[in-house]
């Protein structure tokens, strides 16, 4: 039986939440393993509209459990009223199928206030972030310092693991001219919720490992995308976690060979939300219209997404860094009607061609996107249910992505719709 892993392959928001709602529905556990309610997307499921952040997608369907794996960082109100919220559209929720890991970092007050000021502080060099308070949250669990579900366990400890962190943060809110903030209001905060947090507490370590032994199929839902991780992406404008796929393992307490298939999901062109290198960027009429058409705004924050050609240079480095072995194109009808369409191939840096985005911050602003153009179709793709539907220019479209890649399309969805979707390979099997 195979597990899945999904992750993005390029800046995150490549339509993750279609395909993984189709995967879920076929899969017995599903598995946040990184990131927090930065993340975001909307479910359909007849014809109810459900918008996640934070659980995972399986929460939805009856007879699912759900993990939220250590790798996680839980801001444990917003997940509360994301409960609230689910829970109002008839989705039940309990210990029974939701299992929150007591070893995962908590997102508390200050983090976000502390992301706030960050932000602020870099000024014009500003990352962007979603100001939840990821950032310094992932800083804390790091330096050692954070508070953990756990702890909501043992009230003395709790307390004292405030005081500890609070005085970090206050020395450092004083130095910014900002106000503190009380330790002890933190700790009252957190006895409140205290109970209804631990009711869903668990190990998601053994409770996978059970799964796994009893042939479950397990889905690890990847948030963000592959560039935006802390090590591989588009450094220092990244997210805190790692996103590539090996995550889903350390992020959830299995081994590696526990994941036997891992699943791209990759936009048939390039978007982008905060700030940060974007070398295939466009920046003019075509960029809004990608814009416009594909309404590119995020479902987190409401911002704007920046939009650009499909860069398969870096969506090939990608598949290399995650262990891609086919991908889900998404997305294909936005560019129906263009005359041509542009595929970045490789860069040219300082006069040099290179075929990969270097590591170097100052670097990856410098790559010049070398670019394959393409004869466009006009006609309508979206919808289609066949290869035989789509017109010989958009097979050729996917066909050369799938060959500068290294990877081949796995799925390839046409519409937000569940059903239109062309299935080559079934990642389960
Ligand atoms: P943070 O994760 O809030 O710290 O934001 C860091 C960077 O990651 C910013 O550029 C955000 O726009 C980006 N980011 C965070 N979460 C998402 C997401 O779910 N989709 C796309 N971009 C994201």
């Amino acid at each position: 039986m195979a597990n899945v892993a999904v992750i993005g392959s390029q800046w995150g928001d490549e339509g993750k939440g279609k395909i993984v709602d189709w995967l879920s529905s076929r899969a017995d556990v599903v598995v946040r393993f990184q990131g927090g309610h930065n993340a975001g997307h909307t479910l359909v499921i007849d014809g109810i509209e459900y918008k996640l952040h934070l659980l995972p997608s399986g929460i939805v369907r009856k007879g699912k459990l759900s993990v939220i794996g250590n790798g996680v960082v839980v801001d444990p109100w917003a997940l509360l009223r994301e409960i609230e919220t689910v829970r109002a559209k008839g989705v039940e929720i309990t210990p029974k199928n939701l299992v929150l890991a007591g070893n995962a970092t908590l997102i508390l007050p200050v983090h976000a206030v502390l992301d706030e000021a960050m932000e602020t502080l870099r000024g014009q060099k500003s990352i962007g972030t979603t100001k939840r308070g990821i950032g310094p949250a992932y800083e804390d669990k790091v330096a050692r310092r954070a508070v953990r579900v756990c702890d909501l366990e043992e009230p003395e400890y709790l307390k004292e693991q405030i005081s500890r962190m609070m005085e970090h943060h206050n020395a450092l809110l004083r130095g910014l001219g900002l106000a503190e903030m009380e330790a002890e209001k933190i700790y009252r905060a957190l006895l409140e919720i205290r109970e209804e947090i631990l009711a869903y507490r668990g190990r998601s370590w053994q409770v996978l490992d059970e799964a796994r032994k009893a042939g479950k199929r397990i889905l690890f839902e990847g948030a963000q995308g592959t560039m935006l991780d802390v090590d591989h992406g588009t450094y220092p404008f990244v997210t805190s976690s790692n996103t590539v796929a090996a995550q889903a393992a350390s992020g959830s307490g299995v081994g590696p060979g526990t994941i036997n298939y891992v699943l791209g999901i990759t936009k048939a062109y390039t978007t982008r939300v905060g700030e940060g290198p974007f070398p295939t960027e466009l920046t003019d009429e075509t960029g809004e219209h990608l814009g416009a058409r594909g309404h590119e705004f995020g479902t987190t924050t409401g911002r704007k997404r920046r939009c650009g050609w499909f860069d398969a240079a870096l969506v090939r480095q990608s598949v290399k860094m995650s262990g891609i072995r086919g991908i889900a194109l998404t997305k294909l009808d936005v560019l129906d009607g263009l005359k041509e369409i542009k595929i970045c191939t490789g860069y040219e840096l300082d006069g040099q061609m290179i075929d990969y985005l270097p590591s170097s911050t100052t670097r990856q602003a410098r790559v010049k996107p070398v670019y394959q153009t393409l004869e466009g179709w006009s006609e309508n793709t979206r919808g289609a249910r066949s290869w035989a539907q789509l017109p010989a220019a958009a097979v050729k479209y996917v066909r050369y992505i799938e060959e500068l890649i290294e990877a081949p399309v796995a799925m390839l969805s046409t519409s937000p719709e569940r059903d239109d979707t062309i299935l080559m390979r079934d990642p389960f099997l």
